[in-house]
């Protein structure tokens, strides 16, 4: 049998990356202003400073205003909220990004409640999940949606073209990725099956799968022998290892080695969605500020 096909994230994101470029520039050429992405950071997490300093950079290069905001850790709830009050009322921030997660003492739900859902480019607030929670098969996304999960969408799109009926096992129940990955894949037509930690006989239901989705946390946890002959796996799984010599390297939530015989389809990691969560935070804060200059949400 021949090995999976590799479904290579980070060139669909250059890609992406280069059409929000685009509609950046034919924007601003159409007399609107720039597109502005504010970022939050609370306290000095270094992986969170890493991710919100390449945001800022990456918004820069796509032609966006960038204004990152860095509080310390002592930061109070009352504080936070109060500059996102500030930037839903400033006409020049079209996105509005809150790293997570946030320090203990701020009450997450509470400062998601407080971003205007027009300027949610992470798809978190409560009317946004509500949006996605009760969107009809094939309606259009003209919403923000979550950035990983509409990632993990585009590259099946792009792999299989049409998903209609295919049976989708999605592993984890997170809102942050399989709630909305479910959803997502429901719209398109497929049949959902989401498992999580109680979930009894998974290997069994996963044999069952045209395409699996993993995203628990647990390094290589998904097998080959889980998975059915040609089925396509996207692994959102990040854990870093420790391997040989003391370095490290990022492997994924599914068993790469011994899937890539079996299935038909596989994102690596790195390389697979970790590039796409990103690229879809730029194409969100486009389709934000394309709504705020009173024109339609565009599509990928
Ligand atoms: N922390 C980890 N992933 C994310 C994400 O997608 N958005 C935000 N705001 N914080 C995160």
């Amino acid at each position: 049998m021949t090995d999976a096909k590799l479904i290579d994230g980070k060139a669909f994101a250059a890609g992406l990356r280069h059409r929000v470029a685009k509609g950046v520039a034919e924007l601003v050429a159409s007399g609107a202003p720039k597109p502005g992405l504010a970022t939050i950071l609370v306290g000095a997490d270094p992986a969170s400073q890493v991710y919100v300093r390449s945001k800022g950079k990456l918004a820069a290069e796509l032609g966006m205003a960038s204004l990152d905001h860095r509080l310390g850790a002592e930061t109070t709830e009352a504080e936070l909220l109060a500059l996102i009050a500030k930037l839903n009322g400033d006409p020049a921030i079209n996105g509005i990004l809150v790293q997570l997660p946030l320090p203990k003492h701020i009450e997450t739900s509470h400062v998601l409640l407080a971003v205007d859902p027009a300027k949610d480019v992470d798809g978190f607030h409560p009317v946004n999940v509500g949006r996605l929670g009760s969107i009809v098969a094939g309606a259009p996304l003209d919403f923000p949606v979550p950035c990983t999960p509409l990632g993990v969408l585009m590259l099946l799109q792009d792999a299989l073209g049409s998903l209609s009926g295919r049976h989708a096992v999605i592993i984890g129940r997170s809102n942050l990725v399989g709630r909305p990955v479910a959803q997502l894949l429901l719209r398109a037509d497929c049949t959902i099956t989401i498992t999580h930690s109680r979930t009894r006989d998974l290997p069994g239901l996963c044999r069952q799968a045209d395409i699996v989705v993993v995203a628990i946390g647990k390094r290589e946890f998904v097998r080959g022998d889980w998975i059915k002959p040609g089925a396509a796996v996207i692994d959102v799984g990040i854990n870093r290892i420790v391997a040989e010599a003391g370095k490290t390297r990022l492997v994924g939530d599914a068993d790469f080695a011994e899937i890539l015989p079996v299935a038909g389809y596989l994102t690596p990691v790195p390389g697979g969605v970790g590039p796409m969560t990103v690229a879809c935070l730029m194409f969100n804060t486009l389709q934000a500020a394309r709504r705020a200059a009173g024109l339609p949400f565009a599509s990928a």
